[in-house]
Parts: structure tokens; sequence; C-alpha cells
């Protein structure tokens, strides 16, 4: 049962089919069964309560838990759930007294293989939509199964505790599907959470006969208080109308929301799904209503233009830009541990790519008098944020004018987001986008462009998001003396294995997997990798573009705006128990990361473009 499972779990994550759309159903946490209904803006507030478990929750699962690593090292976890399932299911003792196991036959399994691996076979049982809805009802309806709440269900959060999940207010355990699908390290992120968010973003084929199969699963039913929790908001708080997250985010902070997705889900897709882009907010998220939004554009060219959201969509050419944005603060946590920063703990997956489509800024200026006169006395535009803090001052950010007028800078004023309208936490209903540089500039809810001789004087622009040297603290620092982050420099990291995880050294031989992406439309021409913490080194191979498609060519000179996905087996060396492996990646100019993040340290802990290391131990 291992080796298949395993081999069509992995082939299926890679062609992004189905089975990767059902097994990525089951990275849920704690999250409302009605997260994504019409009241889901109400419930955020509980929701992301529950989120906050939810991160825990992953960060233990991930590297520590003794079960999670039999699953990532593809140890055939049989005999282990075996004795696991006789305990809890043969002895009749189980925390629950139920005693289905035993019910469920081959037939049951093989279906739900079928189901998750998305094939034909499960129309060969031919089941319809009603009677799926009925089983998912009947789970709903039937009063001799326990109740259970919230709580109950957050501690079957492993194969040790059993690993339970939510749908429509009833509880599954669904332990015997993961112990039968190694792989699980991505299954064991559902424990104790719902299937909503993940059928939403991977809007899957066949849910009814999910639906069907889950009723088998069935268990219980969730508290109806616990239900109602997650509708009840504060109504004075003004993040109470930001918009649903998606629960597979790690959460750095609830209010504003500041969120990446777990690193080994990040590389999974060239462009990253938005509801898994990462998300960095400074205020709560604005309600733009699209048919009374105007975008104000002022400074050097002469009074005022308002544009309407239809003639910023109309008068201008769609342009489409496919761009990676990092925030500076990406692998904040690594600077930190090598000496204390202060701001949002992020990972590595403080970075996304996707296509952006929308007008080009430079279309818009020249259409509204932009012109040589205007050139010789502006230097920047500045751009102003709908989003406010409580003085009422909005974000703002500003970019050289020459990168928002050149032809090759494609900087865009957005309004769609992987072929969708933007999403609200990126900025609904415009936003700029300025490929190669730093995500602070990249404004989102924008409401005003100025074009003027000056940077924009907002906080983010004058204090923050600059890089000060390692000697200065915070009361040496001045501000005026660091120019504004721009472009960023060369970046890479490690996504998978996972730090602190084990490989298993029958297999000989390791598989690393990671991102790169230097800031400016510099390409990355290289990655190299290392095994043995950077004593000898092997070059990785790029996966261009989503998997199945042919490579991309390379971009024009100083327009990669995109991330270039990699991967490398990579052979142990003899006797390691342990690895480090160590990665960085090499620019167009031949621009390479430091070695270690002390000589680049800065109080704020922005720009950690160290080697990433990664430490595996060899089992
Ligand atoms: N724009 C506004 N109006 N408000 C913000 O808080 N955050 C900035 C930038 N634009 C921000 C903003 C920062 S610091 C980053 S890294 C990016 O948006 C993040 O974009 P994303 O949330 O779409 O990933």
């Amino acid at each position: 049962m291992t080796l298949p499972c395993r081999l069509c779990f992995h082939r299926c994550l890679s062609t992004g089919s189905s089975l990767t759309a059902i097994l990525r159903l089951t990275h849920l946490k704690r999250w409302s069964f009605e997260a994504f209904s019409v009241k889901a803006v109400a419930q955020i507030d509980s929701a992301m309560q529950h989120l906050r478990h939810c991160q825990v929750l992953t960060r233990v699962l991930l590297p520590s838990s003794h079960s999670a690593q039999q699953l990532k090292n593809n140890i055939p976890l049989a005999s282990a759930c075996s004795g696991l399932l006789s305990l809890r299911w043969g002895s009749g003792s189980s925390h629950q007294g139920h005693n289905y196991y035993s019910s469920r036959g081959p037939r049951f399994r093989y279906v739900l293989t079928g189901l998750v691996a998305g094939t034909g076979a499960v129309l060969a049982y031919g089941l319809h939509h009603n009677k799926a809805e009925q089983a998912a009802a009947s789970v709903t309806h039937t009063s001799s199964l326990p109740v259970y709440s919230q709580e109950e269900v957050t501690k079957h959060s492993s194969l040790d505790q059993g690993v339970w999940v939510t749908y429509k207010g009833s509880v599954y355990d669904i332990t015997d599907f993961v112990a039968k699908h190694p792989g699980g390290d991505k299954i064991l992120l559902a424990a104790g959470g719902a299937l909503e968010p993940f059928w939403a973003l991977y809007a899957i084929h066949g849910q009814d006969h999910v639906l069907e199969i889950l009723s088998e699963y069935k268990v219980g039913v969730l508290r109806p208080e616990d239900c109602k929790k997650q509708e009840i908001a504060n109504s004075t708080d003004p993040y109470s109308t930001d918009p649903p997250r998606h629960p597979a985010l790690i959460v750095n902070s609830l209010k504003p929301f500041n969120g990446e997705p777990p690193p080994a889900l990040l590389t999974d897709n060239y462009i990253t799904p938005s509801a898994l882009f990462f998300k960095r907010n400074h205020f709560p998220v604005p309600q733009v209503d699209p048919s009374k939004y105007r975008l104000q554009i002022e400074g050097l060219l002469g009074g005022t233009i308002s544009l309407t959201l239809e003639e910023l969509k109309s008068r201008f050419p769609k342009h489409t830009v496919t761009a990676t944005l990092q925030c500076a603060g990406n692998r904040r946590s690594d600077m930190h541990k090598a000496k204390q920063v202060k701001g949002l703990n992020w990972g590595v997956a403080a970075i996304s790519n996707a296509t952006w489509s929308g007008a080009r800024l430079r279309d818009v200026l020249y259409h509204y008098g932009f012109d040589t006169e205007v050139t010789a006395k502006a230097r920047h535009v500045q751009f102003e944020g709908l989003d406010l803090d409580v003085t009422g001052t909005s974000y703002g950010a500003s970019i050289p004018l020459n990168k928002a007028v050149s032809e090759e800078g494609d900087v865009l004023l957005a309004y769609e987001m992987n072929g969708e309208d933007l999403p609200k936490d990126h900025g609904y209903p415009v936003r700029v986008i300025v490929p190669g540089t730093v995500g602070a500039r990249n404004v989102k809810w924008l409401g005003k462009i100025i074009v003027s001789e000056e940077e924009s004087q907002s906080h983010w622009q004058q204090n923050d998001y600059k890089g000060f040297p390692p000697g200065t603290d915070w009361d040496t620092v001045d501000y005026k003396s660091a120019p504004a982050i721009q472009e960023l420099p060369v970046q890479s990291a490690i996504t998978q294995p996972a730090d602190g995880s084990i490989v298993d050294s029958n297999m000989e031989e390791v598989t690393v997997k990671g991102y790169a992406w230097s800031g400016g439309g510099r390409e990355v021409v290289r990655v190299d990798v290392s095994v043995d913490g950077g004593k000898t080194w092997h070059v990785a191979e790029f996966q261009n573009s989503e998997e199945g498609q042919k490579p991309e060519l390379s971009p024009p000179p100083g327009q990669a705006w995109a991330w270039k996905l990699w991967e490398i087996t990579i052979p142990f060396p003899e006797g390691a128990q342990e690895l480090e492996l160590v990665c960085k990646a090499v620019d167009s100019s031949y621009n390479s990361q430091p070695d270690t993040v002390l000589p680049i340290w800065n109080l704020r802990g922005v720009l950690n473009n160290s080697w990433h290391r990664v430490k595996v131990k060899v089992n």
C-alpha cells in the first residue's frame, strides 16, 4: 500500500491534479466550517483565533512530530498505525467508544483512494449528488452521534491522538486515511480543522463523492455553541470586516493580518494561488465600493485627475506581468536567531509569485500630461493607500520616477491577480505592482498617485524599510542616513525538506527544493546547493513554469520579474548522520548571497539574504 500511495501522491502533487487538491483539502487546522459563507466577514475574528492554534499545530507537527516525521520520510506506517488502530478501535476502549472501523472493508479504502486520486474508478460507484448530500445531512442530524466541542476536535491533531477534521458541523476521524497515505506531512496539517477552505481554494471535482466518503468516517457532530462562536464578531473591531483567510497560512500577526504559507506549500506552484500568497497588512483592510472608487492623480501634471475603476479599465490597454513580491522582512526569523531584531517573525515564505493585470502606470501618466517638462522637475512617484492608521494617515510609499515611466519597468496599476479581481487582502480594487522592487512600494488599495520632486514622506518610506549598518542600534539610529529600500538583493531559500526533519538513510540521497529570485529584474542564473554545510556544491535544476509546461525562455535582460523554483537530488555524504543543507543563488549580475547573517544584520531585520541553511537528521 505504501509505495503506490506514495507514488500517486507525489505524481499528483507535481501535476496539480485532483489528488493534490484532495490532499490539500486536508491541510486544515482550526477554521469555521462557515468561514466562506456569507457571514464570513462577521466570523473572522473567532476563526482567526483558531488559526493561532493552527500555527502552533503546524509548527509542532511538521518538524517534531514523530508520526509526521515517519510520514515525511516515507517510512511505512502500517505497523505503527495498526497498533494505534487496534488500540483505538479494536480494543473497544477508544475515546469515542465507536467500533465502526471493522465495518469498513477494503471497498471503503479503495473508494477513498479512488476519490482522492480523482480517477474514473470513483464514478463506478455511481454516487449521486443527492445521495451525497443526504449522507452529509444525515451526519448533521443524526442525534445518536456524540457531540464534540471544537476543543475536543483540536486535541485530535496527530496520529497518536487521532486525526479529526470537521465539515459542515460534523466531525470525522480520518486517522485511517492518513495512515494509509504517506506524504502525510501535508495531510497531518489537517488535524483538527475544517475541509471547506481547501475545497474553496482548489475547486475540486467530485465533491459529492468526497462527502459520501466522509460520511463513512463520521464520528460525531460539532457543538452548536462552537459553530455559533464563529459567528460572533465584535462590530466595533476595525478588523471585523477583514476578509476570511486561508487556514494554511502561518499567522504572524492577526490584527493587522500578516501571514505566510507553509514553505512546503509555497513551492508547490509556480504561480502562487491567491489565497496562499503571503499577506502583509499594516492596518485593517479598507472596504472599497468599486462604483464609488476614484483614483486621484496629482502633482506636476496640472490639477487633479480623478479616474473611476471603469475608466482605468477601459481607457488603457490591459497589460499582464508575472512578478514575484517579497517583503523586506522575509527570513527575518533567521536574522533574529543570530541577534535580536524588531519586527514580524517572518519565515522563508514572505514571498510569492502571481500574474498581475492592469494599466501601465506610464500609459496613465502620459495620457494625463506627463512630458519632458515634468521629467525635468519630478523625481518620484508617490502612492497613497486607502487604508488608514488611527490618526487617519494612509499607508504610503514612493518609487523613482524613471522606474515608474520606463517602458521596461512594467509598473502596473493592477486590478487583477491571477486572472481575477484583486482579492481584498491584496489591494482590491487597484494596487501598484512595481516588479523587482521590495513589497513595501507595491501600494495596495491605491487612492492617490502624486508625481513629485520628493519621495513619499510616509513613515514607511522615511523610517521603515531601510537597511542600516550592523553597528546601528535603536539609540543611535539616524533614519535619514540610509536610503529607502527599492530593488531587493538576490535571494533563495530551501522549502523542502523542513528544518529539523529526518531523512531516511536507506534512500541514500535527499531531494531539496526551493525558490530563487533577485530584485531589479536581474535573472537568477544559478542556484548552488550543498548537503555538507557548504564544503561541496551541486547546481540545482530550474523549473521555470508550471509542471508539465515547457520552461519559459529567459525574459529580456532586466525584466526577470518572476522567481525560479528549483530542485535537486543529492547523494548523502558517506556515514553522515546529520546534513546541513545550504542554498545560494547567483543572479545575472553575478551577485551572490552572503554566507552568514551577522555581517548583514540590521536592527529591523530586513534584507536577510544570507545562505539559507536547513539541518536534517539521517535516520
Ligand atoms: N499597501 C497598503 N496600502 N498597505 C499596506 O499595509 N503593505 C506593503 C505593500 N503594500 C501595504 C501595502 C508591504 S510591506 C508589502 S510586503 C506588500 O504590500 C505585501 O503585499 P501582499 O499583501 O499583497 O502580499
